[in-house]
């Protein structure tokens, strides 16, 4: 045979081996080119009939068109199984089918209630701060007015982790901790938990509160009332009716409970509101001239307001929830509703 002729050899066989269409056709070729009488077999077998000097060239040249075309066989069968994997309902996944939707999470209310008491005051340019939950007495109380001997640190009510370091009972601490690392102006508010020994379907002994300050010089009654009356109708809506009731706390004087008009019964009375129509949502004062002395402000130059609320009634009220529990015990059915 000629060079020529094992040439076209050569092609005809790479040639049908990448046309196969598929694998048996493939298994065909593979017996038809190198089985016992396969034209690749009797093609070697011709070489003992061969001029002895044309023997080895010959040998040899019908070798290499063997390999070749072996590996030719082996890369037409690596396409044919590729080709089959992506090919739908043949050991792969069939894209057809209708997908099994992941669950997603929500963001949990407490969060998103906090998110939007943050963002109202915000945009009254409070700026968001942070402060530890682990606490100094003097700053959970000493500070803030309360001396050694005031209720408020009663054991009933206060978790201690030792004399003087307890978890802090309200978020008021963050108030003495800002003042004392900067001069006034200061205009914030600190979201974060708070603690107290207590625990019934309104009382958790883990709860979330925001505070909130703003001092400086010339701030009044005024300015508190008129921040939190927009920050009531902001997050409560516009028409929502707002009192300032007199109240005491050691921090503030004069002191103030903000209540709005119940939001189950609109005014008229109902259990939620006990009948009276109002709903307590948050304190607030006048910040006592004590805590400016504590933190080494002059309180004959400046003047402030400080709130505090509770996380947890913002969002029961927004959306009507009448057991705290709920937040806390993680039933999806619950938390699928936010
Ligand atoms: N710390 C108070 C509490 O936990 C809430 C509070 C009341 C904060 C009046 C204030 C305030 O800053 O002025 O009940």
């Amino acid at each position: 045979m000629k060079p020529e002729e094992l040439q076209a050899l050569k092609q005809k066989a790479l040639q049908a081996a990448a046309q196969a269409p598929d694998l048996p056709a493939l298994n065909d070729l593979r017996t038809r080119l190198f089985g016992r009488k396969g034209e690749l077999t009797l093609l070697l077998r011709q070489t003992g009939s061969l001029p002895p000097e044309e023997r080895p060239a010959f040998g040899q040249a019908v070798n290499a068109l063997k390999e070749e075309v072996a590996a030719a066989l082996a890369q037409a069968e690596e396409n044919l199984d590729q080709a089959a994997a992506a090919r739908p309902g043949r050991g792969a996944e069939d894209v057809t089918l209708p997908g099994v939707m992941p669950r997603r999470g929500r963001v949990h209310p407490i969060t998103q209630a906090e998110r939007l008491i943050l963002e109202v005051f915000s945009r009254l340019g409070f700026e968001v701060v942070e402060s530890p939950e682990v606490e100094l007495d003097w700053y959970c109380f000493e500070a803030l007015n309360m001396p050694p001997d005031h209720p408020a640190r009663d054991m009933q009510d206060t978790f201690y982790v030792s004399s003087d370091v307890v978890l802090r009972t309200h978020t008021s601490p963050v108030q003495v901790r800002t003042m004392e690392s900067q001069p006034p102006p200061v205009r914030i508010v600190c979201p974060g938990k708070a603690f107290r020994r207590d625990s019934d379907a309104t009382h958790s002994p883990m709860f979330h509160q925001v505070e909130g300050l703003m001092v400086e010089e010339g701030i009044s009654f005024a300015n508190l009332k008129g921040v939190l009356t927009t920050f009531v109708h902001q997050v409560f809506g516009q028409d929502v009716p707002v009192r300032f009731r007199p109240s005491f706390f050691p921090f503030t004087e004069p002191s103030a409970e903000v209540d709005i008009g119940c939001v189950v019964c609109k005014g008229e009375g109902c259990r939620v509101c006990g009948h009276t129509g109002w709903l307590e949502i948050l304190g607030s004062g006048m910040v006592d001239p004590n805590v400016f002395k504590a933190v080494g402000y002059d309180p004959d130059k400046v003047t402030g307001f400080a709130f505090g609320m509770g996380i947890e009634r913002v969002a029961m009220l927004l959306w009507g929830i009448d057991d705290l529990r709920m937040f806390y015990e993680n039933d999806l059915r619950f938390l699928r509703q936010f």
